[in-house]
């Protein structure tokens, strides 16, 4: 009997290659429905290639996708969002010279008639804002003038206004202090009670134990190991990033 696919996304073999760079280099790995898994691994070791990929902002030399049933050798934006695929880039990709309601609304934005419905957009981008405790004081000031910690919590609530099969998260908190990397955390622990299925990148291992039900090491462009968090410490998965399996 063949066995149905238990996976929610799988990658094989990708390559991906900038000039003689080697981003991924036969990247292999599968994410789980309904589990946060982690991707960790050093500054270039190809994880914000591999989100790109899968938000159809990068097209990968080789190897295929396979979300659900179906088989991608690449995905293009549209389709990453039709397929469910919601993305928080690790450089925000926020319109500086936008506020806050335009940019949780930015390329999906409310229309009534010909016109946009700002005031609509302004009003659910207030509570969405609320329901996340993300605090703005002013909505109409340009992102530009935002603090780092804000405007990644603009990132984030652009992500979270549609229900997303799979959210990604590139360094969520890079840019954030104490108490905003705590309010993430509490968002991020609050979908995953709701089995909400995240991939989430970051550098601070204590953040991905608090969080992530599995760990993919990324080394130079390949997946050397992955692990339960259950099963692991941040002590073994530092010394598998820095010394490799
Ligand atoms: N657009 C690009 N043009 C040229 N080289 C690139 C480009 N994007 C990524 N690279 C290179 O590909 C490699 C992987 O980069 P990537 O951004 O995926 O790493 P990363 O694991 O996300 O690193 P970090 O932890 O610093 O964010 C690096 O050597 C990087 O310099
Ligand atoms: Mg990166």
């Amino acid at each position: 009997m063949i066995q149905s696919n238990t996976f929610l996304l799988e990658v094989n073999d990708l390559c991906k290659k900038f000039n003689h760079i080697v981003a991924l280099d036969h990247l292999s790995l599968q994410l789980r429905q309904e589990e946060v898994t982690a991707i960790v691994g050093d500054n270039g070791s190809g994880k914000s290639t591999l989100i790109k990929i899968l938000s159809g902002s990068l097209i990968p030399d080789s190897g295929s996708i396979i979300l659900g049933e179906k088989h991608y050798q690449h995905l293009k934006p549209r389709n990453s969002v039709d397929l469910g695929i919601r993305v928080v880039y690790q450089d925000l990709s926020l319109d500086n010279y936008k506020n806050s309601y335009e940019n949780i609304f930015l390329g999906e934005e409310l229309k009534c008639g010909p016109f946009l419905a700002k005031r609509r957009m302004a009003l659910e981008a207030k509570q969405l804002l609320a329901d996340l405790q993300i605090q703005i004081p002013d909505l109409s000031e340009d992102v530009g003038n935002l603090s780092g910690g804000q405007r990644q919590g603009i990132a984030l609530a652009r992500a979270l206004r549609q229900e997303a099969r799979l959210l990604i998260l590139d360094e969520p908190t890079a840019a954030m202090g104490i108490s905003e990397t705590e309010s993430v955390f509490r968002i991020l622990r609050d979908l995953k009670a709701e089995k909400r299925s995240i991939l989430i990148i970051s550098h601070n291992l204590f953040q991905v134990f608090d969080i992530a039900d599995r760990i993919f090491i990324l080394k130079a462009g390949k997946c050397i190991g992955s692990v339960l968090t259950k099963d692991s410490s941040p002590d073994e998965i530092h010394h598998l990033i820095k010394w490799g399996a």
